[in-house]
């Protein structure tokens, strides 16, 4: 196990009516704030009218920005900015899934910067400051709800690029799985793809002596298998929403990399397809995770094995070694398939047009993943075999 420091401080405000905390929640952190939300999901299920009220309720005094795209774009986030700047706000209250979170991290960060914000995006530059946030989640997916990430895209070049900060976790997060009822089954889907592949970016490493996460992973894993089918068949099952919005959480607020090294390789390759082709990040993960998979498995086949024959159940003697870690990516890839996912791009209408494009953006600055270090000769196989 490598040395290792967690420090995870959002506070976790998990159940049943707690959307109706926020109010009083905010009030820790200021009384004029930023009210941010995507495209309206939150006013047709009436989570909208809940939260101002509260809001109201505690003398918190709101301006509102609404109309986030999946895939967040930088000039939302500009304007989100200027907003701030001239109604001298200090507090992000972001109402949403991952996008509308990322955005609001990007605003945080911009609000006290005096150049352009996208200079944390395209670069590593440190992050020095950031006006705090606050979260009440809607889909238990990208996982922002407590990581230290954001993720935008740029227009200008569709460049989709993140940045990492301690300074970006959201101070608060209200999660109440009712609220993930009204999640039409695709989005449903694809926040386990996004779920599962936050897990194995954390689970394929070479480093040894990790069985605490591994089994961490393993059964974050299995708990989102196990209940994502109950979810599909029977939208308003508040256990089966429970288990996979707490997973979602854990899967990504670092807890399950502590003392290995993580991979992200395939979230690299799955941002260059969402942002040229505006693909649901977990679709496109459903579509990248096995093709990776495929191409690295013989790199290390026994922590492939102990995939397979731990989180899917595969016989250990199944044919050969190489068969059962094989058996594991396949398994996995009817999982995505049952789950109403694409598993090829051409599932989805791609071709490999802009494979040298997206090969060359994702590894321009450096080689990416850690499990096996990936070139761009590398991306392309991949995107070759999930054609
Ligand atoms: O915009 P509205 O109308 O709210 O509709 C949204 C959106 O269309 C809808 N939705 C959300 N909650 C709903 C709902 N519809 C009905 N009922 C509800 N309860 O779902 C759609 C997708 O929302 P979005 O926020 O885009 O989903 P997700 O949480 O998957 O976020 C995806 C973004 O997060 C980034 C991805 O790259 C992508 O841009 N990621 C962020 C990470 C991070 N910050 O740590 C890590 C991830 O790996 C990921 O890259
Ligand atoms: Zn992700």
């Amino acid at each position: 196990m490598d040395n290792f420091i967690f420090q995870n401080s959002t506070k976790i405000i998990f159940g049943r009516d707690t959307e109706n905390k926020v109010g009083k929640e905010t009030t820790k952190y200021s009384r004029n704030i930023l009210l941010h939300y995507g495209g309206g999901s939150i006013k047709k299920s009436g989570l909208y009218q809940r939260v101002i009220s509260s809001l109201k309720e505690s003398r918190v005094k709101f301006t509102e920005l609404s109309g986030v795209k999946p895939n967040p774009v930088l000039t939302k986030v500009r304007e989100g900015i200027n907003i701030c700047r001239k109604n001298k706000i200090d507090f992000i209250l972001a109402v949403g899934g991952g996008s509308v979170i990322d955005s609001a991290k990007a605003i945080a960060v911009g609000i006290d910067y005096e150049g352009d914000v996208w200079d944390f995006y395209d670069s590593e530059k440190e992050i020095k400051d950031a006006v705090p946030i606050g979260v009440v989640l809607t889909i238990p997916a990208a996982g922002s709800e407590a990581s230290t990430g954001s993720v935008i895209t740029n227009e200008d070049g569709l460049y989709k690029r993140y940045c990492n900060s301690l300074k970006l976790r959201p101070k608060f997060s209200i999660l109440n799985p009712i609220l993930s009822f009204t999640l039409p089954a695709f989005q449903t889907a694809c926040g386990a793809a996004d779920i599962i592949a936050h897990i194995t970016e954390r689970y394929f490493t070479n480093t040894l002596k990790v069985d605490l996460t591994d089994r961490l992973c393993e059964a974050t894993l299995k708990t989102v298998i196990n209940n994502i089918p109950i979810a599909l068949r029977k939208p308003e099952d508040y256990d089966s929403r429970a288990e996979i919005m707490w997973s979602g959480t854990i899967a990504h607020n670092d807890l399950l990399g502590t003392g290995r090294v993580s991979d992200w390789g395939s979230h690299d390759i799955e941002h260059e397809l969402s942002a040229i082709y505006d693909l649901a990040h977990g679709e496109g993960l459903a579509i990248i995770v096995p093709a990776w998979m495929k191409y690295v498995f013989k790199t290390n086949l026994a922590r492939f094995v102990q995939f397979a024959v731990r989180v899917f159940n595969v016989d250990q003697n199944f044919e050969s070694v190489e068969k059962t870690a094989m058996e594991g990516i396949n398994r996995l890839e009817e999982f995505f398939k049952e789950s109403g996912l694409p598993t090829r791009l051409k599932d989805v209408g791609i071709s490999d047009d802009r494979f040298d494009e997206m090969a060359s953006k994702c590894t321009e600055k450096k080689e990416i993943g850690n499990f096996k270090k990936l070139n761009k000769e590398d991306v392309l196989k991949i995107l070759n075999l999930a054609l």
